[in-house]
C-alpha cells in the first residue's frame, strides 16, 4: 500500500512569499517563478530601504546555472545591466607590502587545469620550479595572464568566447532588471513595510502583516531581508553562528571612482589590493570602477579606513560619499527552518574576496529547487538543503581564510594577527597538509575540456586544485616536496612540456587577434567615447 500522503496532490505548495527586494529577493522571485510557474509568488519590498549591493564581481557559472535556467541570453542581460568582463582576480601586495614591492601581484583564474597522467599541470610546474624555472604559476599554467596584462577582451568582435570569464556589474541594475523579468512572469510586487510576523500554532510562519494593513499568507516564506534576518532570525530565533575567529574583517567603506577608460583601458579582471588592515576591491565598469576597503575595526577606525581609501585613489575624503557597511562573518545554524528559507545576506555573509556573494544566492536557489518541499515539510529535505549550504559556506570561508593565514606578511598588527591568531578548521588543515606533501588538493573532475558542464560536480568541487595553486603559489607558499610518483613519470613530464608550450603559443595567437576590453565594451554597449557613463553614479554612494 502506498501511503496516501505520498500521492496526495493537495499538499502541493500553492504560494510563496519573499521578503526583501534586493538582489537576493529578485533573483529568488525570478528563479522560483521559472522553476514553478504554477505557484503564486509575492515579493514584499519596503520602499526606500537602502540596498547593500555595490559593484559586484561574479563567477562564470552565473550564466549556466542562473541566467540559462531563466532562458536569458548573456548579451541581453549584459546590456540591460551595463556589465563588463571579469577574467579572474588580480591580487596585489598580498605577499609583500607596497613599501617592499609596489608591483607584487598574482592572478586567480577560472577554468580547471589540464591534467597529464592523472596529475594536474600545477604539479609539473612545481617540478620545473625545483629545477630552476622561475616562471610564476599562473603564467606557466594558463593562457590568460599576458592577455589580462594587455587588458584584452575575452570575446572576439563577433562575440566568440576565448577565455573563461565572469562579469562585473552594479547589483542594483541586476535587481531592477530581474524585477522587470519576474513581474512580467506574474510575480506580484508589493511595496509596503513589514510590521508583524503571524505564526501558526506549531511555530511555522502563517503570514506577514504590513503597515498598510495587508496580510500576506503563504505556504513557504523566503527571507531575503539582508543582515536584519527578519524572518529566520528575529521571528524564528535561529541562531547565527559567528565566525569572526576565522576572519578578522568586519566592515567596509565603498564608493564608485571615476576612471578615464580611453586613456587607461578597462581592466578585464577584479583587483584585490592588500592594505594595512584589510584589502580594497576594484571592480572595473565602463566610465568608473566600484571600489571599497574591507577592513578590520580592531586594527583601523572607519575614518582611518576612509582616509586610506582616499589616499589610494586620490579622492577627497570630505567630498566623497561613502556606502558604510558593518558586517558579521558567519551563517545561520540552519538556513532553512520550518517553512522559511533564508537566502542571501540573511543566510550567511563572507567578505567578497573571492566573489562568492551572488554565487551563494543562486547556489541556494538551485538547492531549494532541488529539495523543494510540499506542505508536509519533510524534515529530510530541509536537512539535505542545510547540509549543502553548510558545506558551500564553510569551504568558502576556509578558502578565503587561506589568503590571510598563508600570507607571509608580518608588517602590520593586522597581518601578524592573520598569520598567528586565527582559528583554522580541521578541513583546511587537512587540505594544506595534502598541498605541502605534493598531492593535488581537490582532485579535478571535469566533464569537458577544462571546465564543468554539470553544476552538481562543480558544486561538490568548487575550490579546485588550480584555485589552491593560484593563491598558495602566488603567496610564495610552495609544497615541501614533489609528489614522489611524478619523478618516475618521465614520459608524462615530456607530454607536460608540450602542453606548457601549447599554452604559450595559444596565448600569443589570442594576443594578436583579440580586441581591447575597452573597445569591445564601448561597441557592445553602444557608447561613444565623449559621453561619460554613469547616470547611476549619483545613486551608488548611498
Ligand atoms: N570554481 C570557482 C570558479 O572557477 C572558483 C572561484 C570562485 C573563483 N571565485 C573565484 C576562481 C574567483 C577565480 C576567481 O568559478
Amino acid at each position: 500500500m502506498i501511503d496516501s500522503t505520498v500521492r496526495s496532490d493537495t499538499a502541493r505548495i500553492e504560494s510563496v512569499v519573499i521578503l526583501g527586494g534586493g538582489t537576493a529577493g529578485w533573483m529568488a522571485a525570478s528563479y522560483l517563478k521559472k522553476a514553478f510557474p504554477d505557484i503564486r509568488i509575492t515579493l514584499l519590498e519596503a520602499p526606500g530601504l537602502p540596498k547593500i549591493g555595490v559593484g559586484e564581481a561574479t563567477i562564470p557559472n552565473l550564466q549556466s546555472v542562473f541566467f540559462d535556467f531563466l532562458g536569458i541570453p548573456e548579451q541581453e542581460w549584459m546590456r540591460e545591466c551595463n556589465a563588463s568582463f571579469k577574467c579572474g582576480i588580480k591580487f596585489k601586495n598580498w605577499r609583500q607590502p607596497p613599501a617592499v614591492n609596489p608591483h607584487e601581484s598574482y592572478y586567480h583564474l577560472f577554468g580547471i587545469l589540464k591534467a597529464c597522467d592523472g596529475l594536474p599541470l600545477s604539479h609539473y610546474w612545481s617540478l620545473n620550479r625545483e629545477r630552476g624555472d622561475d616562471e610564476p604559476f599562473a603564467y606557466a599554467c594558463y593562457r590568460e595572464p599576458p592577455l589580462l596584462d594587455a587588458k584584452l577582451s575575452p570575446r572576439t568582435r563577433d562575440f566568440r568566447r576565448t577565455m573563461y570569464y565572469a562579469w562585473h556589474f552594479d547589483a542594483h541594475l541586476v535587481a531592477a532588471y530581474l524585477c522587470r523579468v519576474a513581474t512580467g512572469w506574474g510575480v506580484e510586487h508589493i511595496q509596503d513595510r513589514l510590521t508583524r510576523v503571524e505564526r501558526e500554532a506549531d511555530g511555522a510562519i502563517a503570514a506577514l502583516h504590513t503597515e498598510q494593513g495587508r496580510r500576506l499568507d503563504g505556504d513557504l516564506f523566503i527571507d531575503c531581508s539582508g543582515f536584519r534576518r527578519l524572518l529566520v532570525g528575529e521571528a524564528l530565533g535561529e541562531p547565527f553562528l559567528d565566525m569572526s575567529d576565522y576572519l578578522l574583517c568586519d566592515g567596509a567603506v565603498a564608493s564608485p571612482v571615476p576612471h578615464d577608460d580611453a586613456a587607461n583601458g578597462v581592466e578585464p579582471f577584479t583587483s584585490s589590493i592588500a592594505r594595512d588592515a584589510g584589502w580594497t576591491w576594484k571592480v572595473p565598469l565602463l566610465g568608473r570602477f566600484g571600489s571599497g576597503y574591507v577592513y578590520s575595526s580592531h586594527f583601523v577606525s572607519e575614518d582611518g579606513a576612509i582616509r586610506d581609501f582616499c589616499r589610494l585613489w586620490g579622492l577627497d575624503p570630505d567630498t566623497t560619499r561613502f556606502n558604510k557597511i558593518r558586517f558579521r562573518v558567519g551563517r545561520n545554524r540552519r538556513s532553512w527552518v520550518r517553512n522559511c528559507v533564508s537566502i542571501g545576506l540573511s543566510s550567511c555573509f563572507l567578505e567578497p574576496l573571492e566573489s562568492t556573494g551572488i554565487y551563494f544566492i543562486y547556489a541556494a536557489l538551485y538547492q531549494l529547487a532541488k529539495h523543494f518541499p510540499d506542505r508536509t515539510f519533510d524534515p529530510v529535505l530541509a536537512d539535505r538543503f542545510n547540509e549543502a549550504i553548510e558545506v558551500m559556506y564553510d569551504d568558502s570561508r576556509d578558502f578565503v581564510q587561506m589568503h590571510y593565514c598563508c600570507s607571509p606578511r608580518e608588517d602590520t598588527p593586522f597581518w601578524r594577527a592573520n598569520r598567528h591568531d586565527l582559528r583554522i578548521s580541521d578541513s583546511l588543515r587537512h587540505k594544506l597538509e595534502s598541498y605541502k606533501a605534493g598531492l593535488p588538493v581537490n582532485m579535478p573532475i571535469t566533464d569537458v575540456d577544462g571546465y564543468y558542464t554539470n553544476f552538481e560536480a562543480e558544486f561538490q568541487n568548487f575550490w579546485t586544485n588550480g584555485s589552491f595553486y593560484c593563491i598558495l603559489a602566488g603567496l610564495g607558499s610552495h609544497p615541501d616536496r614533489i609528489l614522489p610518483r611524478l619523478r618516475h613519470a618521465v614520459g608524462s613530464q615530456q607530454t607536460a612540456a608540450g602542453m606548457f608550450a601549447n599554452i604559450k603559443r595559444e596565448s600569443a595567437e589570442l594576443a594578436a587577434t583579440l580586441p581591447t576590453n575597452y573597445d569591445f565594451l564601448m561597441e557592445f554597449h553602444s557608447r561613444r567615447p565623449a559621453q561619460p557613463a554613469g547616470s547611476e553614479l549619483a545613486g551608488m554612494a548611498r
